[in-house]
């Protein structure tokens, strides 16, 4: 008994010390637990903030300089020569609008003049960046091309263009002064009831066929300068390198059509179905053309003028086989754009 009784208290004291370090060591491992928690917590908050960071600045190179083709608040710009095919192509962009939500806005220059006022110039750049209910916008019309940087607006729209051989447009032009189209037969041209052909025009020295009448798709892409020859030779072509998207020829549309839609699905999906489709309803044609003898065009080609405008159009017709080959392929007389061919690997840090 008397080793029982002094034997029962030291169990109870070791029970005691074992119920102590049991409870000290459950309160240590809560603890721990807790921390770890809270560890994780924290770890969650900073993704949190840091997502939102990222997320800002997306947004916010979303709105200056962010991938442009993306960004649902996109602004293209088709500063359109005349008879180059052009309202063949505006008419697959009225066409799309409703179905890929885009607005399509045509600039009304008075009298066509493509040379804006410098005072309209900021009018315009500044409207076409903060008008936000017509973004995604495409926007035509016969103004020459406009460096959106040089009036401080932030971002900058994607140029298109079309451009076509220049004895070919003149010729087009001339009889559409006089014979119009079978666009809008109805409406009276300038030059109306002048028959004379554009061979007896070049053969008598008339104004509507003079070389000068040549210098045209050059001033389109050098910008709002004063006309001059070499210098905007230079600047055009480095403009149409530089601040256009892509630049297609007439001779050439259907493919444009489809590396405009591969690049913009955004403004252009379904463009080259339309312009297969209804290549008869989109083409405008020049009524009574009379395509230009040899000696009309060896005459022209003598020209200055028509050295130079030649030199920037075989340069476009260059840049955009360029771009062409390196988009679309041919297989049994097909055209098809190239898949993606790219991807991302070895990104890192790696989630969690
Ligand atoms: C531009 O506006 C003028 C004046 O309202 C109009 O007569 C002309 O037809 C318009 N141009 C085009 C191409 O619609
Ligand atoms: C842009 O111009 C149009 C036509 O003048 C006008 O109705 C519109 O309010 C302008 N938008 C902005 C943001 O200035």
């Amino acid at each position: 008994m008397g080793l029982s009784r002094s034997a029962m208290p030291a169990k109870v004291q070791l029970l005691a010390v074992m119920t102590f370090a049991l409870a000290m060591l459950f309160i240590e491992n809560q603890i721990q637990r807790l921390e770890e928690s809270r560890a994780k917590l924290e770890l969650t908050i900073a993704r949190h903030e840091v997502a939102e960071v990222e997320q800002r600045h997306s947004e916010d190179a979303g709105r200056e300089s962010g991938p442009r083709a993306e960004r649902d608040d996109a602004v293209v710009i088709y500063n359109r020569v005349p008879k180059t095919a052009s309202t063949s192509f505006t008419n697959i962009a009225y066409d799309l609008c409703g179905k890929n939500g885009f607005h399509v806005l045509h600039i009304n220059t008075t009298k066509n003049n493509p040379v804006m006022s410098l005072q309209d110039q900021v009018r315009f750049v500044r409207n076409v960046t903060s008008w936000r209910e017509m973004k995604p916008a495409f926007y035509h019309g016969h103004v020459a091309y406009l460096d959106f940087s040089k009036y401080g607006a932030a971002g900058k729209p994607m140029y298109i263009n079309v451009v076509r051989d220049p004895i070919e447009r003149l010729v087009s032009y001339y009889y559409f002064l006089r014979f119009g189209d079978d666009y809008r037969p109805a409406l009276r041209r300038r030059k109306q009831g002048d028959k004379k052909t554009f061979d007896e025009c070049v053969s008598s020295g008339g104004p509507d066929c003079a070389p000068d009448k040549l210098w045209l798709q050059i001033p389109f892409f050098c910008g709002h300068h004063p006309e001059c020859c070499r210098w905007a030779l230079q600047q055009a072509k480095f403009n149409l390198v530089n601040e256009y998207l892509l630049v297609g020829v007439t001779e050439e549309l259907e493919d444009f059509v489809m590396i405009l839609e591969a690049a913009l699905p955004r403004f252009f999906r379904g463009a080259t179905e339309l312009y297969r489709t209804g290549k008869k309803s989109h083409l405008r044609k020049t009524t009574d053309k009379k395509p230009p003898t040899k000696e009309t065009i060896t005459k022209l080609q003598q020209s200055d003028i028509w050295k130079i405008e030649n030199e920037f159009y075989e340069f476009a017709l260059e840049q955009f086989q360029f771009a062409r080959a390196h988009a679309v392929r041919e297989r049994d007389g097909e055209l098809y754009v190239l898949a993606q061919s790219f991807f991302y690997e070895k990104i890192y840090p790696k989630a969690n």
